[in-house]
């Protein structure tokens, strides 16, 4: 089995999964998915970033959004970026020489921050909080080291809107199920995440959300959709949640290909944006 088949996307742990580099090339991948784009061009906006400003990016991976956001900051702000891996740290250093401003990258866990009380005007984390076991203490975290009045930004998938539609609806029904249990990690988090703020007693100031589709996918030209996990994977996942007899999985991965073959596939993805601010 190749490196693509196991790859499944988890990024609890990069630094210990065997797929290593396709996890880090995945982050510029979805970096390009136009949904990705949209979002961060309108936390962008909401930011409305000013000189001398620091910057939080928990989860930051290769640090590529906190990079733009470092572009509004001048030579006097900060921008610090904190994530699990050391794999993904190594990759946002390298990358940080490109700044406008001055760039700490460190490995750290976004529940326990290694950062003082009130020491930031902005946090931001993106499609990290659905890799937690405990969001609502990331999230707690978030706000406890920004200051009084400042922005927290966050950004996350909602698998529980996931569809694929390869003219089964059998298997279209097995899929969506799956996608809505929620098992070892919160992955409905993004329609949670107005919630989340507010319960931390902040003020919502807008949210949005962006819809990734992917219309066409040849799976003898790349083994999963652009981005996203393979199908085997996808049957794993079902015959985890009890959607799919172990037997049955082999004809599940056959039918998504060859229905993709024939032109006859489509997925749909949202994911949700929030921007709210700690009391003064
Ligand atoms: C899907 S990636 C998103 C990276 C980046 N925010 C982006 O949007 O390109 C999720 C990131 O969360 C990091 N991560 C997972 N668990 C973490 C934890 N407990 N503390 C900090 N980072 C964590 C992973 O290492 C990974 O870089």
């Amino acid at each position: 089995m190749g490196a693509e088949e196991t790859h499944a996307l988890g990024y609890e742990q990069v630094d210990d999964d065997p797929n290593v580099a396709v996890l880090l090339a995945t982050m510029d991948t979805t970096a390009r998915w136009q949904a990705t784009r949209r979002l961060r061009a309108w936390e962008r906006q909401q930011l409305r970033l000013h000189d001398g400003q620091r910057l939080l990016d928990v989860g930051c991976g290769l640090g590529d959004a906190a990079l733009v956001l470092a572009a509004d900051l001048g030579v006097d702000g900060e921008v610090v970026g904190v994530d699990a891996s050391a794999e993904m740290i190594a990759g946002a250093r390298s990358r940080a020489h490109a700044a406008g401003c001055p760039m700490r990258f460190v490995v750290g866990d976004a529940c326990t921050l290694d950062e003082p009380d009130s020491s930031f005007d902005v946090v931001r984390s993106e499609r990290t909080l659905q890799w937690l076991t405990s969001p609502e203490a990331a999230v707690a975290e978030m706000t406890r080291v920004l200051r009084p009045g400042g922005l927290v930004s966050l950004i996350d998938t909602d698998w529980s809107t996931f569809e694929i539609d390869v003219g089964d609806d059998d298997l279209a029904t097995r899929v969506r199920e799956a996608m809505r249990t929620e098992r070892a990690r919160p992955s409905t988090i993004g329609r949670r995440l107005a919630d989340l703020v507010q319960d931390l007693g902040c003020e919502l100031h807008a949210q949005t959300t962006a819809t990734q589709t992917w219309d066409a996918w040849d799976p003898d030209e790349s083994p999963a959709p652009e981005g996203c996990f393979t199908m085997s994977s996808l049957a794993d996942d079902l015959v985890d949640n009890g959607q799919l007899e172990g037997g049955d999985r082999e004809r599940f991965v056959s039918t998504i290909h060859t229905a993709a073959r024939h032109g006859r596939f489509s997925m749909a993805l949202t994911m949700f944006a929030v921007v709210a601010s700690r009391p003064r």
